[in-house]
């Protein structure tokens, strides 16, 4: 049994969205991608750290033939607030043009390095872009943000666990915490 309050860097997490129904939604928006995709062999691209633990579980769940690559992406520093500022750290090793294209983010908070990764993709002419990613915070979307395949909508509230960290500690932790509320 997970514990219902955990301390990260000096603050207060509360349990928001445990292992098992995690586990439920990515079997279905595995289900719903694989039969979306069936017979184009798409290359399924993980935004690197904080989407490694969900890119894992999803693409075990893709029963078509696909591919898969990583970008890694700098954006929020050591903060709890994004800086909209965002790098590329890591660019792809696939030859993109004309490939069905799937990025696999953790979370969507105000969209910025989502409309830096399309365009980046963009450029390289693929057949389609599509956006899937485990959680989206709608509330804080800076720019019009498509997500094509959503795990969880959320409130505006900061999340660790399963993947996401704060100032890179909580990535290890199997379910997903919010900031506590004092
Ligand atoms: P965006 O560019 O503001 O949409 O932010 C996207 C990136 O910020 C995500 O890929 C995460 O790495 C990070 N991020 C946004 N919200 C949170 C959060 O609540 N917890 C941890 N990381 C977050």
């Amino acid at each position: 049994m997970a514990k219902k309050k955990i301390i990260v860097n000096n603050e207060l997490f509360e349990s928001y969205i445990d292992e098992k129904k995690i586990q439920a939604r990515i079997r279905q928006l595995g289900k719903k991608i694989s039969k979306d995709f069936e017979g184009k062999t798409p290359i399924f691209i993980g935004i690197l750290n904080g989407a490694y633990i969900f890119f894992a579980d999803l693409i075990r769940r893709i029963t078509i033939e696909c591919e898969v690559d990583f970008m890694k992406l700098s954006s929020y520093g050591d903060s709890k607030i994004t800086s909209g500022n965002v790098h590329l750290l890591k660019d792809l090793n696939s030859q993109v043009k004309n490939r069905h294209i799937i990025v696999v983010e953790d979370i969507v908070d105000t969209g910025l390095s989502i409309d830096f990764i399309k365009r980046i993709l963009n450029a390289h002419q693929p057949a389609s872009v599509s956006v899937v990613s485990l959680l989206v915070k709608p509330k804080s979307l800076k720019i019009p943000t498509e997500v094509d395949y959503i795990g969880f909508n959320i409130p505006s509230e900061f999340v660790l666990g399963y993947g996401l960290d704060y100032a890179q500690k909580g990535r290890n932790i199997p379910s997903i915490y919010k900031i506590a509320k004092q």
